[in-house]
């Protein structure tokens, strides 16, 4: 089984200055990359998917050249660059430069501008509904309360383009056991703050704010479902959802809800954003599953931003060890 937790060794930022990632991608990059960078910064929809490229489809990852494995990579490198199927990580530049953020605006490559001066400090996150001990935490708090752990997990965008993220965070369920969930908590329902006088994208008509999410309760307690406040070893930044995000691995992008201000133990499925916006194309359950396709595009393989190229989409997003058993006996294509 693969080992996840890395909370006993320092993130790879504090090892590996982040120069020294983006000069190495940069490298690598140059020897891989036959034109991606066009394709890499195009245009954004107002829906997912209307952005999809059609690009040659190689059967092999685009990751195959890994600095692990590569003949032009240091050898010094103390810590991992690449996730345990020895996928590169996405340099800093791309995940803090091509990213969805709707509140903010739907151009990807402009969230980042668009978010710089969103004010995250002071915050709060509700935790309520069908629990023992409700309670509002600080985001100081839940920092320290809880131990920082790295992971770096595959975000596989329903869009069918996808990075490799070293997180900052701690496991959601440490923060579920606190309050205490009682029988009647089934699902757990997130909410993104919406807050008009920072966000110019909620001016947008055509969505229900505010953004909202929703697992299941086992889904929830999973040990990948991470609350992340930090990537490459530093705190997020406003455009990856500062200061608290969702983060499951296994399912598609959108579940992974920024900017939480609230969490609430429900006893029915929640209705998300997305599932009220297109409910013949976003379903609850959203796991990375390339037999199911969108009902616009394929699912079957996807772009690893930041190389050429696409790559096979894999089920469950490469985690179906760890999770499928909480889907055994569903229709996936029922359940999508
Ligand atoms: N959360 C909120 N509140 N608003 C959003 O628009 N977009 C989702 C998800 N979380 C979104 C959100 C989608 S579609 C994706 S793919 C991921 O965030 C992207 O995360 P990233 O920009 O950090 O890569």
């Amino acid at each position: 089984m693969t080992k996840y937790n890395r909370s006993n060794k320092p993130a790879s930022s504090e090892i590996t200055p982040q120069g020294v990632y983006l000069s190495r991608r940069q490298l690598i990059k140059g020897v891989t990359a036959v034109g991606g960078l066009a394709l890499l910064w195009a245009a954004r929809p107002k829906m997912p998917g209307s952005d999809l490229e059609t690009v040659e489809v190689i059967s092999t990852p685009a990751g195959t050249l890994t600095e692990g494995a590569g003949s032009i990579a240091p050898t010094a490198m103390p810590t991992p660059v690449t996730d345990e199927l020895g996928m590169d990580l996405t340099s800093l530049t791309d995940i803090t430069g091509y990213n969805n953020y709707y509140e903010f605006t739907t151009d990807k490559t402009e969230v980042a501008r668009l978010s710089k001066n969103f004010n995250t400090s002071p915050w709060q996150v509700e935790v309520g509904g069908h629990v023992s001990k409700p309670g509002i935490y600080d985001i100081d708090d839940l920092r320290t309360k809880f131990d920082q752990e790295e992971r770096i997990y595959r975000l596989r965008c329903v869009e069918a383009w996808s990075m490799v993220i070293p997180w900052l965070g701690f496991p959601l369920h440490k923060l579920l056991a606190e309050v205490e969930p009682t029988a009647k908590a089934k699902y757990v329902r997130f909410e993104t703050l919406a807050d008009e006088s920072q966000m110019p994208g909620i001016s947008a008509p055509w969505y229900d704010w505010p953004y909202v999410e929703g697992l299941r309760l086992d889904e929830a307690m999973h040990d990948l479902t991470l609350l992340s406040t930090g990537i490459y070893g530093e705190s997020l930044q406003p455009q990856n959802g500062a200061p608290i995000r969702l983060v499951v691995p296994w399912k598609y992008g959108f579940k992974s809800i920024k900017s939480i201000v609230k969490i609430e133990l429900v006893e029915d499925m929640p209705v998300s954003l997305w599932m009220a916006a297109g409910p013949r194309e976003y379903g609850f359950y959203s796991n990375v599953n390339p037999e199911v396709d969108h009902p616009r595009w394929s699912q079957a393989t996807e772009r690893r931003i930041g190389s050429s190229g696409r790559i096979q989409t894999i089920k469950f997003n490469g985690y179906e060890e760890q999770v499928a058993h909480l889907y055994a006996g569903m229709d996936l294509k029922a359940n999508f």
